[in-house]
């Protein structure tokens, strides 16, 4: 665990000394599938993200929780080539992204569920799910991976003729998770998917979040939920005003007093 406020930036991939929840330490897990290096991100005039390292590993669910307006949906959108970082580099699967459009990242295996779920209310729970499956190679596998999505989420499928917009929240969070599985990532990476839910369906869709992970997906999740996030992954980094404030095995900072105050507002 490393508090970064304290320490400064110089954080190798040497320093993690703790395990991860696979009980391997980061020498045996090989590179990361995605890597954020010292990024500056901005808008116009405006800096909102600075000096931001981040890495996801195979296999790994990774939180990133910050405030309102502290840059979390920022990152994912220089992830995914909507921005292009002003310093720094991302990589993904050793290929540097920020030049790429949205499009060549979705086609390198990088599945974006956006803020708000943004489904068609008036398209059935199949139609909104097949969308995913847009481009070339995944419309190929398109049935396979309508099952495995049903396979998942079976209520779904017990759905699948019916619109959208009836569907209970937590459930149209659901498709906006399958539609991006549709499209066979490498990489999902998900912003604020409980915002405007009722806990009871909250948890429903960490729980759903936790079963996509267990197949062995790596994921990054962005949340306002941090409580929610600690409990489902293996790693946390914290964002405050656009800097990373402190990082490392959920466990070990759901269990650290001093960081639960601070950081967490636990
Ligand atoms: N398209 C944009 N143009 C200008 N400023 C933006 C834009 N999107 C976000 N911002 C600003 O960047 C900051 C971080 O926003 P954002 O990354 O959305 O934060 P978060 O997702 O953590 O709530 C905020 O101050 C916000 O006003
Ligand atoms: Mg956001």
């Amino acid at each position: 665990m490393r508090d970064v406020a304290h320490d400064g930036r110089d954080r190798s991939s040497e320093d993690y000394s703790s395990e991860n929840s696979a009980g391997r330490t980061p020498a045996d897990r090989g590179d990361p599938i995605l890597q954020i290096d010292s990024v500056d991100l901005g808008y116009d005039e405006l800096l909102v993200v600075s000096g931001v390292s981040l890495e996801v590993y195979g296999g790994e669910l990774v939180g990133l929780v910050g405030g309102n307006g502290s840059g979390k949906s920022t990152i994912l959108r220089a992830v995914s080539g909507m921005i292009q970082p002003r310093a720094g580099r991302i990589l993904f699967g050793g290929r540097a992204v920020g030049k790429g459009s949205p499009h060549q990242m979705a086609e390198m295996g990088i599945a974006h569920v956006p803020m708000g779920r943004q489904l068609f209310p008036n398209m059935t729970v199949e139609q909104n799910l097949a969308l995913g499956a847009y481009l070339p190679e995944p419309r190929k596998h398109r049935a396979g991976s309508l099952a495995h999505v049903y396979d998942l989420f079976p209520d779904l499928h017990g759905k699948r003729k019916v619109v959208a917009a009836a569907l209970s929240g937590g459930q149209q969070q659901m498709i906006a998770i399958g539609r991006a599985l549709m499209l066979r990532p490498k990489l999902l990476i998900m912003d604020e998917p409980s915002l405007g839910l009722a806990p009871r369906l909250v948890k429903e869709v960490m729980q759903a979040i936790r079963l996509v992970s267990q197949t062995g997906l790596p994921i990054l999740l962005v949340e306002q939920n941090v409580k929610q996030v600690l409990q489902i992954s293996d790693r946390t980094y914290v964002l405050e005003n656009g800097k990373l404030v402190v990082e490392g095995p959920s466990k070990q900072l759901m269990g650290d007093e001093k960081i639960r105050r601070a950081y967490l507002g636990l």
